[in-house]
């Protein structure tokens, strides 16, 4: 039978979330083996009801008949809306409809999406930041401006007096597991660090600055919008995405940059043309170079690879005036990490047409990849000597750009 009672996480603070057991994918880019949850939140206070974010729409009668066991809707002051991403935001028009008093409380990036939602000009809603609170009586809420983890309108709370965190989506699980709190609960490690590696990693310096303002303070409980809640050492959690967040690479790289050269090949020409960038590449000193099959490269791996690389290349040949579905694979995973600053560029050989490369060339320069002004690397069939010296040096001068080296980029 279904236990619908709001569950006590904190003194006279609730959780009137919904679990959905049944969810198999999440926004379409992520596998919920283990189903969710959407995580809400009642807290009652000695200056009236506060309502931490709401559920998924379909959800909602739920949600309502939760916050209707522990409050009357005239009690409700204020909606604290740290998300806007429909999983969160759903039952927000009905809330507002049922307690058209509610103050409703958001980032400053949140406004227009909050009218959009609502569809409504007359919202009673107040912008909120870092070092801004609300006082209500026996709980005071300091709001934490947190943008980017993992949309521009995303924010935290911490309520003082009981040392709990409402952190939004940072540090979520997609797990459900009614027994709600991460001691009782099953290993959902595995999606905790899945979570991260989907929707933070690629804003990993805002998730080090969101942990510089959690570090401020003393946590008890993390109330989370996604998975269990974490109170058994709340700090490791904090540690795990700090760890994450951090260049760790650089460590192993001694300083050098790191080139890494991606090929597939179907007669080995184009491996033999990555041979040769790769030797040339190899010869410049400060680079560390490296060559990788997609033929048999995992996509957890290639995450990590494109992570750690400042610059990468990538061997295509051209199959049917296109590049083969593991190349795009490759690129597709881009999303998952923070672009910035890398350079890359594209060599391959082909039988007829071998338009592969220049397709490459301009997704790379769409992904902002600094692409230097270098001849492209096409070589027609079985590659001659002369033409795998040209790859050599071809290495060398992307090597040595990589490195350093000035010349004057035309703008992608
Ligand atoms: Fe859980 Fe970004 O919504």
């Amino acid at each position: 039978m279904k236990n619908n009672n709001p569950i006590e996480i904190a003194h006279n603070t609730y959780f009137i979330g919904v679990f959905d057991p049944d969810i198999r994918t999440f926004d379409i880019i992520m596998k919920t083996s283990n189903g969710s949850s959407y995580n809400a939140y009642l807290m009652k206070t000695s200056e009236g009801v506060v309502i931490v974010d709401t559920v998924k729409l379909e959800f909602q009668a739920e949600f309502f008949e939760k916050i209707e066991q522990l409050c009357s809707y005239d009690e409700i002051k204020y909606v604290i809306c740290h998300h806007l991403e429909p999983d969160h935001a759903g039952a927000i028009p009905e809330l507002i409809n049922r307690a058209p008093q509610a103050k409703v409380m958001i980032s400053p990036q949140a406004t227009g999406m909050l009218k959009a939602i609502t569809q409504k000009d007359n919202i009673d809603f107040e912008t909120v930041w870092t070092n801004k609170s609300l006082n209500m009586g026996d709980k005071t809420i300091k709001f934490l401006t947190t943008p980017y983890l993992h949309w521009p309108e995303t924010m935290s709370s911490y309520i003082e007096e009981d040392k709990l965190l409402f952190s939004g989506d940072v540090f979520g699980s997609h797990y459900y597991d009614k027994r709600l709190f991460d001691d009782l609960v099953g290993d959902f490690f595995y999606s905790f660090k899945y979570y991260y590696d989907h929707i933070m990693r690629p804003f990993k310096s805002y998730a080090l600055n969101a942990i510089k303002l959690y570090d401020k303070f003393e946590i008890n409980t993390i109330a989370t919008l996604h998975g269990p809640i974490l109170r058994d050492n709340p700090k490791k959690y904090i540690d795990y995405y700090r760890t994450w967040s951090q260049d760790d690479y650089k460590s192993i790289s001694h300083g050098k940059k790191i080139l890494s050269i991606f090929y597939l090949t179907s007669y080995k020409n184009t491996k033999d043309m990555a041979e040769s960038i790769f030797e040339g590449a190899e010869s410049v000193e400060g680079i560390i170079a490296n060559v990788y099959d997609l033929a048999s490269l995992e996509e957890q791996n290639m995450i990590n690879i494109l992570e750690e690389s400042d610059g990468i290349l990538i061997g295509t040949p051209t199959i049917n005036s296109d590049a083969p579905k593991p190349v795009w694979d490759l690129l597709s995973c881009m999303m998952f990490l923070e672009k910035r600053g890398k350079m890359g560029g594209a060599f391959g050989s082909y039988g007829w047409s071998g338009e592969a490369v220049d397709m490459i060339i301009h997704r790379l320069k769409s992904l902002n990849f600094r692409v230097p002004p270098m001849e492209n690397q096409k070589i027609k069939l079985i590659p001659t000597k002369k033409e795998l010296q040209n790859c050599y040096e071809y290495g060398v001068e992307f090597a040595e750009i990589l490195n350093g080296k000035m010349i004057e980029m035309t703008m992608n």
